[in-house]
């Protein structure tokens, strides 16, 4: 089994994955860990500054291409793997069942308020906002399974992706 997180940032998808991972005896990892490692930047802000977006997009790319062989995983994405479709052909391929986690933009401001993350792309709110909403139909396209996470915790989520995955 293969599970791919999409969503926006704040949306928990690595705080999900991690949970669901532990829960379905899958691997986990998260796609911006591994290009931050592989990359040498301690941070995305880091890597925005020297490489720019484009340097993040083009890494994602680069790896969506190698991940498509992995198996018995929960892959957690960067939020912005749907801006590039060939991301979610890679993703998908193999069995890929890709779940958008959708989160009201309100709750993700909450919710980053105390996220300690360096995010260059939330860093002004009204920028933030407009991408969100650019974003939106994008996420809802690639979903195979759309989780409505609004006032739902994290057991209540990761429970809900377990019984679709056992009727999957
Ligand atoms: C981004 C989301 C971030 C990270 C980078 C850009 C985006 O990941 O990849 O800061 O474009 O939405 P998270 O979704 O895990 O915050």
């Amino acid at each position: 089994m293969k599970v791919v997180l999409i969503g926006f940032m704040g949306s928990g998808k690595s705080s999900v994955g991690k949970l669901l991972a532990q829960k379905t005896k899958l691997k986990f990892i998260e796609t911006d860990e591994i290009i931050l490692k592989e990359t040498g930047f301690d941070d995305m802000a880091k890597l925005f500054a020297t490489r720019g977006e484009v340097g993040l997009r083009e890494a994602e790319i680069q790896l969506a291409k190698r991940l498509f062989t992995l198996n018995d995983v929960v892959i957690a994405t960067g939020g912005g793997m749907v801006l590039n479709k060939i991301n979610l052909d890679y993703l998908r391929k193999n069995g890929g069942l890709v779940i958008f986690l959708k989160t009201q933009f309100s709750e993700i401001v909450k919710r980053l308020k105390t996220d300690p993350t360096p995010r260059p792309l939330f860093a002004k709110l009204a920028a933030a906002r407009a991408i969100f909403t650019f974003r939106k139909a994008l996420y809802t396209q690639y979903a195979d399974l759309i989780i409505n996470t609004d006032n739902k915790n994290q057991l209540q989520i990761v429970s809900e992706i377990y019984e679709h995955l056992r009727h999957h």
